[in-house]
C-alpha cells in the first residue's frame, strides 16, 4: 500500500497526551514494517538520532511512504533540527494530497507556513475514527478531561446572572464526539442533535441513547442546513481546537439561532495571535479575537474564564469556557 497506506492501528508513543496522528499499515514490504516499527520503539525510548537514522534508511527504499516522512520530521524536532523537520514534513505533505496527516499543521508550529484556516477534514475524521473506542477511557481518565462539566457549570452561572430558566428548547451539540456533552446537558433539554465529522464517534454517542438526531458531517454546513433562528443552545466542548478560522462558525450559528440563545464553547488559549497552532496539532484562540467575532456576528459575551478543560502530560492545558448570548 503506497502513500499513506491503510489506517488500522493506533500506537500512542504517549498515553498521557493527546493523539495527533493516524497510523498506518504496510509500506507493502514486510522489512521496512518491521524497521519502522523499530524507530517507533526507538523515539518511545527517546532513543531520537537512531530513530532517525531508521526512518532515513527505510525512506531510501520507500520514499513514497508518507507517514514516515512525518515521523522523521518529529524525530529531527526533537533533535533540535529545525531546517530537517521542515524539510520532512514538507515531504509528508506532498505525499499526502488528501491532508490525512495533517502536516501542514506541522509545518505551521514551526513557523515555515502560514496557519491554516483549518485542517483537513480527512485528517480529523481519520484521528477521531481510530480514537473513537478509547475516546471516553483515555480523555476522562488519563487526560482528566472536564469540558463538559465546566461548561455546563458556567452556563448555569449564566442564567442565573442574567435571570433566565436553566433549560434548553432545540440543541446543537458541534462535533459531539462520543456524546460526553450531551449526556452533561441532556436532562436541561427537550431536544438535542449532536453533529461530528467521524462516523465511529457518531456511533459511540448513538449507544449514548441521549440524543434526538445525530449527523456525521461538518459543522459549519450542518449549521447552515438548519431551520433560521430555531436553536436556543449551540454548544461546542473541545472542538473548536480543531478550527482556526472561527468566522464562519459564528456566521453560521449565529443563523441557526433565535435571540436570547446561548452560544457555549470551549477553546485552548492564545495571547500571541488571533489564533495558532500548537505542537500539539490543535488551534489556540485569543480573548480578543473571540471577543471580536462576537461583536461582528451579534453575539454579548456573557462570560470568558479561564479554565483547563484536560491535562496534557501531567500539565493543565491553558484554555477559556466562553458563554455568549445572541443579541
Ligand atoms: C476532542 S473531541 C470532543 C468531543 C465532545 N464534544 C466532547 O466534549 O467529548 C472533538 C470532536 O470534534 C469533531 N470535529 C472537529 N472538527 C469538526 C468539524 N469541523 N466538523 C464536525 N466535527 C468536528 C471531531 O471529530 C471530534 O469528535
Amino acid at each position: 500500500m503506497k502513500l499513506i497506506g491503510r489506517v488500522h492501528t493506533w500506537m500512542t508513543t504517549s498515553k498521557t497526551s493527546y493523539p495527533k496522528k493516524p497510523r498506518v499499515a504496510s509500506s507493502g514490504d514486510l522489512v521496512l514494517d518491521r524497521r519502522r516499527e523499530w524507530a517507533v520503539a526507538a523515539t518511545a525510548d527517546g532513543f531520537h538520532q537512531a530513530a532517525a537514522e531508521i526512518y532515513e534508511q527505510i525512506l531510501e527504499r520507500a520514499p513514497f511512504w508518507a507517514i514516515v516522512w512525518f515521523e522523521l520530521g518529529e524525530a529531527r524536532e526533537k533533535l533540535g533540527d529545525r531546517s530537517g523537520a521542515i524539510a520532512a514534513f514538507e515531504s509528508a505533505a506532498a505525499r499526502d494530497p488528501d491532508g490525512l496527516l495533517a502536516a501542514d499543521l506541522r509545518l505551521a508550529a514551526l513557523g515555515a507556513k502560514q496557519t491554516p484556516l483549518a485542517p483537513a477534514a480527512a485528517y480529523v475524521a481519520g484521528l477521531f475514527d481510530q480514537y473513537a473506542a478509547k475516546f471516553d477511557h483515555h480523555l476522562q481518565e488519563t487526560l482528566e478531561y472536564r469540558g463538559p462539566a465546566l461548561l455546563r457549570a458556567a452556563m448555569e452561572r449564566a442564567c442565573e446572572k442574567l435571570g433566565r430558566s436553566f433549560h434548553f428548547s432545540r440543541v446543537l451539540d458541534l462535533g459531539c464526539g462520543t456524546g460526553l456533552m450531551g449526556q452533561e446537558i441532556r436532562a436541561l433539554c427537550e431536544w438535542i442533535e449532536g453533529v461530528d465529522l467521524s462516523p465511529r464517534m457518531i456511533e459511540e454517542a448513538r449507544k449514548t441513547g441521549v440524543y434526538d438526531n445525530l449527523q456525521t458531517g461538518e459543522i459549519v454546513a450542518f449549521l447552515a442546513a438548519q431551520p433560521a433562528a430555531a436553536a436556543d443552545l449551540v454548544i461546542a466542548a473541545d472542538v473548536f481546537v480543531y478550527l482556526g478560522d472561527l468566522a464562519p462558525v459564528f456566521a453560521a450559528s449565529a443563523k441557526a439561532m433565535a435571540a436570547g440563545g446561548f452560544f457555549a464553547f470551549s477553546v485552548q488559549k492564545t495571547e500571541a495571535a488571533e489564533f495558532i497552532v500548537g505542537n500539539d496539532m490543535r488551534y489556540a484562540h485569543a480573548p480578543g479575537y473571540l471577543n471580536a467575532l462576537a461583536g461582528a456576528h451579534g453575539f454579548q459575551t456573557i462570560s470568558l474564564e479561564d479554565a483547563s478543560t484536560r491535562k496534557d502530560r501531567g500539565e493543565p492545558v491553558p484554555g477559556l469556557v466562553v458563554v455568549m448570548r445572541k443579541t
